[in-house]
């Protein structure tokens, strides 16, 4: 019997033998019998393999055959490959794993399908923005829809690392600072790869990463040590892995940092205590890139078999590029650790349907039709524009005119290549439009728009070095002088100024901590040349990560944080720039006054001597900066519109919550008085006064987001539960203690309305 064969009566007899059961019962009887009776096949080295997770480099069609993978994949020492991008290609590696390797089990294909596949969403900070929960489930779907076209069927994504600590370049692919804002959207964006049956084909399995805390790393240093108590873990970093799982994530991605002092690849706490026996995970963990490897710096272990043994003791399945895990084949004692990793991954390719079909993701007809279509591009253009950021805008400088003259002027304004955004994998940024381009079609026959570059992106070209590579370089040799010249005199030619600045996408994102966060060099130096023109200036600030902008706060009219926003970046930046679209999207992490106030958060714990209610200014022997106010220059939840948006008074429809009344209504009108239709996003954040131990000083527990026409008001009613006023203790346990509560509503994280809630037995 060959290979073929032999898969296909595993399969048949495995179909057989759960027709005796019914419903979904039965499917996993019948998942169960084929793993089982292929085990039994396996020998330990093609179980081992299944663990495999290599790069697959440069391999494309043709040279397949012939490249040190194809040998691996035959002999049956790889269980998938990640980041190969191209049906056709995937299509001839999964036919020599299928065809040609003893057994014929196929791969599974996996990529960092991060903010869409070829149509590309803004960054997952900037998608943050927007507290649409909808939308992001809408990003995850077309993600999902595009890139199992193209032949991949695992993402990695969703990183729901909380962030407080703007240094940290991976901040661009989080969803921010707050535990309950991150896990409502990742859950949406599992729901969104996922929908409710992974066997579809237009389902791609999720992997929520990085287990854990890799986002609190010391002074912000990407893959630096991580030390916080478990009582901080468990309220304010682990929730959204938590409600990942909760929501049927598929796999989970362990994090490069220590926690407690070990490794999370090797973190038994984390990967078995809590993962799989506290929170019931039962899908596979797969390391991240050589993180068995890179053991030995930590110092865990003496060799990559020990540190491939710690790992796959500690609970992780797959080694992805270490190759550690394969050295485990002559131990007794690892058997049966190594029959359990494999089975979780054989089950997940079973529940992909890879068994039944192994080219399923690989359909040159879905390939032509789902990829980069003009609907996707329109959803895309449409959350870009939501995630938007309108900090600030003097007298009215934006909405601009069609008709005007605009010098649009700033490294960021003619680059095609940096409008995605970090870790866009499958980005076709040719086809892509500069923001240059957007914004000439938006004012075709009405306006003119003047371009020149300005300045580079810093003086400092080997920095400017780091922050362009993979393709997006942009330095411009011309003098600076000459380069500044140009652009003054466009600027005096034209109405108004837009200034197109900020970060290119590779200035955030891995390995691109910073510890200056304001404007670089070259840039702000051209900032103020141009203010000295006496035209107002329109910053459209580009960035993976809150900058640090008193300055441009000071000195400009108006500021919009555009991120990176994707694929429609340029359009969408002219929907918003020329009032097409109220800008509506709130900051889903503070922006700092300086790099001194690293890490920070609106959700802090309150010292024995907080600063005055109210104030923000020195006081000997408080708890507070000497030379900067403690608050931010942008808190987390703000963001303005076009529009004006008055909020009445808050209300509660009762003052206590008890287990018998089971729920409080709080309730508060907002008004459109001013000239635009607008949405707005209403939130509701909670205190516990009095708690032992001390609670945050306000937690995020609701939102809405209310469209609200010119003229228009709505009432938005919040309904208060018991389980809203919870919180962790030290081990983990969920309490909701009696006493009093503080309820707080209003338009972002500093301007609210508090009323006293008491809650009973
Ligand atoms: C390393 C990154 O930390 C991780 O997020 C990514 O998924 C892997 N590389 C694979 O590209």
């Amino acid at each position: 019997m060959n290979k073929n064969t032999s898969l296909f009566v595993i399969f048949a007899v495995s179909l057989m033998l759960g027709l005796s059961s019914c419903g979904s019962k039965s499917t996993a009887n019948k998942m169960d019998n084929f793993v089982d009776s292929l085990m039994a096949q396996m020998t330990i080295e093609e179980k081992l393999g299944q663990l495999n997770l290599p790069v697959t480099g440069d391999i494309v069609t043709g040279q397949a055959q012939s490249s040190d993978i194809a040998g691996a994949i035959r002999a049956g020492r790889v269980g998938g490959l990640f980041n190969l991008k191209g049906s056709e290609a995937i299509r001839e590696i999964q036919r020599i794993a299928v065809e040609e390797s003893r057994l014929g089990i196929p791969l599974v294909f996996g990529m960092d399908v991060i903010h869409g596949y070829e149509t590309v969403f803004p960054i997952p900070l900037a998608i943050a923005c927007t507290w649409d929960e909808q939308a992001v489930e809408m990003v995850g779907r077309i993600s999902a829809l595009e890139a199992t076209a193209d032949g991949i069927c695992w993402t990695f994504s969703p990183m729901v690392d909380i962030c407080c600590d703007a240094r940290w370049g991976r901040i661009a692919e989080s969803f921010g600072e707050d535990p309950y804002l991150v896990s409502t959207l990742a859950k949406a964006m599992v729901k969104g790869y996922q929908q409710t049956d992974l066997s579809d084909t237009t389902s791609m399995m999720a992997c929520v990463k990085h287990f854990a805390l890799y986002g609190a790393p010391e002074g912000g240093r990407d893959y630096n040590n991580v030390e916080l108590s478990r009582y901080r873990m468990y309220n304010d970093y682990l929730p959204p892995y938590r409600a990942t799982v909760e929501a049927g994530v598929g796999s989970v991605m362990a994090s490069f940092n220590t926690v407690e002092g070990v490794p999370a690849t090797c973190n038994s706490w984390l990967l078995t205590d809590l993962l799989r026996n506290d929170w019931g995970f039962k899908g596979f963990v797969v390391s991240d890139y050589t993180a068995i490897a890179e053991m030995l710096n930590h110092g865990v272990a003496a060799d990559l078999r020990e540190a491939a043994e710690l790992s796959l003791k500690a609970g992780l399945d797959m080694d992805m590029v270490s190759h550690g895990l394969l050295l485990l084949q002559d131990d007794p004692k690892l058997v049966e650790y190594v029959n359990q990793a494999c089975r979780r991954i054989l089950v997940a390719k079973h529940q992909l349907g890879l068994f039944e079909n192994p080219y399923r993701y690989c359909n040159s007809e879905r390939r032509q039709k789902d990829i980069l279509t003009q609907s996707n591009r329109d959803d895309a253009r449409r959350v870009a524009r939501e995630s938007f950021v309108l900090l600030k805008n003097e007298k009215n400088t934006l909405p601009l005119k069609k008709q005007s003259t605009i010098a649009l002027i700033g490294p960021l304004a003619n680059t095609r290549a940096n409008m995605s955004g970090t870790w866009a994998v499958a980005a076709v940024s040719d086809k892509y439009k500069t923001l240059k381009e957007g914004l000439e079609d938006a004012v075709k026959g009405k306006g003119k728009v003047l371009y020149a570059k300005g300045c580079n992106l810093t003086y400092d070209p080997v920095l400017e070095a780091h922050a362009t590579m993979f393709g997006r370089e942009m330095r411009d040799n011309r003098s600076v002088q000459a380069l500044r010249d140009e652009a003054l005199r466009i600027a005096r030619q034209a109405d108004v100024i837009v200034a197109a600045m900020g970060e290119s996408s590779e200035f955030s994102g891995e390995c691109a901590s910073r510890t200056d966060l304001t404007m670089p060099d070259a840039q702000a130096d051209l900032l103020k040349e141009l203010k000295e023109t006496g035209k107002p200036i329109v910053l459209l600030n580009f960035s993976g990560r809150p900058v640090i902008l008193n300055w441009e706060a000071e000195n400009l009219p108006a500021i919009l944080q555009v991120w990176f926003g994707g694929s429609e970046t340029a359009d969408a930046v002219a929907d918003v720039i020329f009032g097409d679209y109220t800008p509506s999207g709130k900051l889903a992490v503070a922006f700092p006054r300086s790099v001194g106030q690293l890490p920070m958060t609106y959700r802090h714990y309150n010292t024995g001597r907080p600063l005055p209610e109210g104030e923000d200014k020195f006081h000997k022997f408080v708890s507070c900066y000497m030379d900067c106010p403690n608050s931010p220059l942008y808190p987390f939840g703000f963001g303005l519109t076009y529009t004006q948006l008055d909020y009445g008074t808050l209300a509660l429809n009762q003052n206590t919550l008890s287990k018998a009344n089971k729920e409080v209504k709080a309730t508060i009108e907002v008004k459109n008085t001013g000239k635009y239709d607008a949405d707005e996003i209403v939130q509701l954040y909670i205190r516990d006064v009095v708690c032992n131990p001390v609670r945050p000083i306000a937690e995020l527990r609701s939102w809405q987001k209310i469209h609200l026409a010119a003229g228009e008001s709505k009432t938005v009613e919040f309904t208060i539960t018991p389980d809203m006023l919870g919180f962790y203790t030290a081990d983990g346990l969920w309490t909701v203690p009696t006493g009093e509560y503080h309820i707080m509503v209003g338009a972002n994280s500093r301007d609210l309305q508090k009323l006293a809630l008491q809650y009973e037995e």
